[in-house]
């Protein structure tokens, strides 16, 4: 637009594909905030970096890891404490929900009908750790890594755990085709546990 016959003071001498710049001074706020900043700065230099009073990323990183920790490492003595009395749940939601925990995470050695693949047969009534639904809870916990069975403590969560638990109890007695042949010493119904 150019209706004022002398060009406006502020007009600065170019133009690019029409567009021209005006040489207006900032807003005073907006300097004084540039100047807080550059203020702040110095501060946040000696207070991080100079007097190292407050922790850097990492440091804060670590704290709140460490703090996540021992919720999480409460949460499961918590949870281990309570082991002995644990019954398996038959609870709709539960169960689809450690069906989905199987799935996700067992079914690759379990087999997803439970009939057993590098782990075994979770179906019939033999059981290498016992065949008490707190000692497969404890197995899954524990874990038997020198024989390829994982520990999942930590990894899942407690809740994780006994819904998973409660879900393989669904499959005793069904009967997979060619399912993994009995792996334990003899079968057990009841008695305590042989491990712990
Ligand atoms: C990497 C393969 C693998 C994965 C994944 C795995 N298992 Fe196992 N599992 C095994 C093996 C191998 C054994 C047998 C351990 C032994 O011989 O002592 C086993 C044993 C078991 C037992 C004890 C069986 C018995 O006869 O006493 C249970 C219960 C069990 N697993 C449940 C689970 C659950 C639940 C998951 C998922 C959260 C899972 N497993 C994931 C390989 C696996």
């Amino acid at each position: 637009m150019n209706s004022s016959p002398t060009p406006d003071p502020l007009l600065l001498p170019h133009e690019a594909d029409g567009i021209k710049e005006l040489d207006n001074n900032l807003p005073r706020w907006w300097v004084w905030l540039f100047y807080l900043t550059i203020i702040y700065s110095v501060g946040y230099l000696a207070y991080y970096h100079v007097l190292k009073k407050g922790d850097l990323q990492a440091a804060e990183y670590e704290k709140e890891w460490k703090a996540g920790e021992a919720l999480k490492s409460a949460a499961i003595q918590k949870f281990e404490a309570t082991l002995t009395a644990l019954t398996p749940s038959s609870d709709k939601q539960v169960l689809s929900q450690g069906m989905v925990v199987y799935t996700t995470y067992c079914a690759p050695c379990h087999r997803p009908d439970g009939g057993g693949l590098v782990g075994p047969n979770l179906c019939d009534d033999y059981w290498i750790h016992g065949s008490n639904y707190v000692d497969n809870v404890k197995i899954i916990i524990n874990g038997v890594p020198e024989k390829g069975m994982l520990t999942w403590r930590g990894v899942l969560k407690p809740s994780e755990i006994t819904s998973v638990a409660s879900y393989i109890y669904t499959f005793r007695g069904t009967k997979p085709p060619n399912p993994k042949p009995r792996e334990d010493q003899a079968p057990k119904t009841t008695g305590p546990s042989e491990f712990e």
